[in-house]
């Protein structure tokens, strides 16, 4: 680790705890304090998670900073000031916002994530990269999270700190979540360092749902086992806890998670109109290739059941479709054939 490394993990570790005390102990922090309990973050969570707030003003760190000799061209480059639009010198990046310390998997700040005070643009300021900071290299609370999710062999993944921190006050402390990116290989790689299964836990709109769909294959390809939670339309999990409560929440949502094929058909399906008869064989269509695609019979067996029964074709026929699906996705797509050494011309299908 170089000096300029070490000045600038100083520099985030002395923010930090200036933030944390202004929204603590002083009058700038009332707003901020009231928000926070307001959404059920209490001083017990403010503490665990070492929560601050940027009073609104163009230079308060930047002279908290100055005061202790940083140099401030250092610190814009390591993302905690601004350079001036116009003219010389700096101001600072994040002015009245709720202050989420992000750390690196030591436990080291390395970021912030800053919440505006109720509605406004953008919703989450976040520190740009640095030579410390990686969004696709770090998960939200992974440090604290590491022992939980050890212990369970599982990790739970949000879309928010938000949903990470309720979700750690209902008891799920095995909570980490990406920083309003997409989920990446490294990410996924990180997670099996430490877990065997991950909980899909996103939110209840299509946004939520879809970017699940694009999580899953690269959590699978990492070699991690994936569940997805469902939750209520328009809810996301910290919305649900609010609602619902903790209990409920681990009852309801994280203990009833679905597999992933449950979870794709089910999406699927909201595109469909059951209620009538073409409907349901549209239905059926889309559904056999994902339920062919299955390597246990036992499980396609139980697919194909439940896809009997809810749009009204025998289970023999849907079986009989499901086999003849198995047999074409077995066949090498046209441009596509194995071209190893043992190649010898195209193959006989069947
Ligand atoms: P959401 O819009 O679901 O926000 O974005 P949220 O976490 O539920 O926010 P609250 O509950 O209103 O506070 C999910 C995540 O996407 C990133 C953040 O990481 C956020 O937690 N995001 C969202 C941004 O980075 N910037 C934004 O402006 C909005
Ligand atoms: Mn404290
Ligand atoms: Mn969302
Ligand atoms: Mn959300
Ligand atoms: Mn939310």
């Amino acid at each position: 680790q170089d000096r300029e490394t070490g000045r600038l993990l100083q520099a985030y570790e002395w923010s930090e705890k200036f933030y944390h005390f202004l929204l603590k102990n002083t009058e700038h922090g009332l707003p901020a304090l009231e928000y926070l309990r307001g959404r059920g973050i209490n001083d017990k969570l403010i503490e665990q998670f070492r929560i601050g707030f940027a009073p609104d003003r163009w230079d308060t760190l930047v002279q908290f900073l100055d005061k202790r000799s940083f140099d401030l061209a250092e610190m814009e480059k390591g993302g905690l000031i601004s350079a001036r639009q116009s003219g010389d010198g700096y101001v600072d990046r994040f002015r009245s916002r709720i202050i989420f310390p992000i750390a690196n998997r030591s436990g080291k700040t390395i970021a912030f994530a800053g919440r505006i005070l109720g509605e406004g643009q953008p919703k989450y300021l976040n520190s740009p990269e640095s030579r410390l900071f990686n969004k696709s290299r770090v998960l939200y609370n992974f440090d604290q999270a590491r022992s939980a999710i050890r212990k369970q062999r599982q990790a739970v993944l949000f879309e928010g700190y938000g949903d990470v921190i309720a979700a750690w006050e209902a008891g799920v402390q095995n909570g980490v979540a990406t920083m309003g990116t997409s989920l990446t290989e490294q990410h996924a790689a990180m997670i099996k360092t430490t877990a065997d299964e991950v909980l899909v836990c996103y939110d209840g709109d299509n946004a939520g749902q879809n970017a699940a769909l694009k999580s899953i294959p690269i959590l699978e390809q990492a070699g991690l086992q994936v569940k997805v939670a469902m939750l209520p339309p328009g809810l996301d999990p910290d919305d649900y806890i609010r609602s619902n409560g903790g209990e409920r929440f681990v009852r309801q949502i994280v203990e009833d998670a679905a597999s992933t094929t449950k979870f794709r058909l089910s999406n699927l399906k909201r595109g469909y109109k059951l209620a009538e008869e073409s409907g349901r064989l549209d239905y059926a269509k889309a559904a056999l290739p994902i339920i062919a695609a299955l390597h246990s019979p036992t499980e396609r067996e139980v697919y194909l059941r439940d896809l009997s029964s809810e749009v009204d074709i025998s289970f023999d026929s849907l079986k009989q479709d499901s086999n003849l699906i198995r047999q074409e996705q077995s066949r090498p797509a046209p441009g596509q054939e194995d071209p190893g050494p043992a190649y010898s011309g195209p193959q006989q299908g069947g």
